[in-house]
């Protein structure tokens, strides 16, 4: 299986709306030419069904709640997920942190919608937590590096040889995130053993993201 690239879009301005279609283009463009990787995207909620329809690479949502149909105003419900278009989401990302409970309720609803799972933890011992609930992915991003330009995969090397030690033991695809900001990153967390990674502002912002794969 190939390593899995996931583009959290956020809601930079790059990558909401209009914004968000184009950049999805590109980067379909790009996901034909990368031999060695798979593409995977996740736009705003509000965009996705948009996005689904002009998308060819893999379409996750930033975030849902643990809700079934009914009264709840303002939540987002994990079956329009589905019908969006969306084959999974992101869960506990460190900007939309979730308690325990709620991790694990979203975790078993992906189960019973065949939604992938992405369950983020921005320590050791949230990772310990997270994978207790064997969820398809955990992305680990030590929270202080994000958004910056020192790579995980530089600055945390102890942490990452346990994290991926510790989703090994459970079976537990993980992906590293937070300040990847060039392929040499994406290679390095390979070769460290992740399965991927989750990346931000480096890619979203690119002037070029062609330039950013050497394609
Ligand atoms: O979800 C990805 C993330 O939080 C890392 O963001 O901008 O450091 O790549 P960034």
């Amino acid at each position: 299986m190939k390593p899995l690239i996931i583009v959290n879009y956020k809601t930079y301005q790059e990558s909401s709306g209009k914004n968000a279609i184009s950049l999805t283009l590109k980067l379909h463009q790009i996901s034909k030419k990368l031999r060695d990787y798979s593409l995977a995207i996740a736009p705003q909620v509000v965009d996705l069904k948009e996005i689904s329809k002009k998308n060819g690479v893999l379409l996750l949502a930033q975030a849902m709640d643990s809700i079934t149909y009914g009264a709840n105003t303002g939540k987002i419900l994990p079956e329009s997920i589905k019908e969006s278009g969306a084959k999974g989401t992101l869960i506990n990302h460190s900007e939309n942190p979730l308690p325990d409970e709620e991790i694990k309720k979203q975790t078993e609803i992906c189960r019973r919608l065949k939604l992938i799972s992405v369950v983020c933890a921005f320590n050791l011992t949230s990772l310990r937590t997270v994978l207790s609930f064997k969820p398809d992915y955990v992305a680990y991003e030590p929270k202080e590096l994000i958004g910056g330009n020192v790579s995980v995969t530089s600055a945390k090397g102890h942490t990452i040889r346990e994290a991926i030690q510790l989703a090994k033991e459970k079976k537990v695809k993980l992906l590293l995130g937070a300040g990847v900001h060039s392929l040499n990153d994406i290679k390095e967390a390979v070769k460290l053993g992740a399965d991927g990674v989750l990346i931000s502002h480096a890619l979203v912002k690119a002037s070029n993201p062609e330039r950013f794969f050497r394609i």
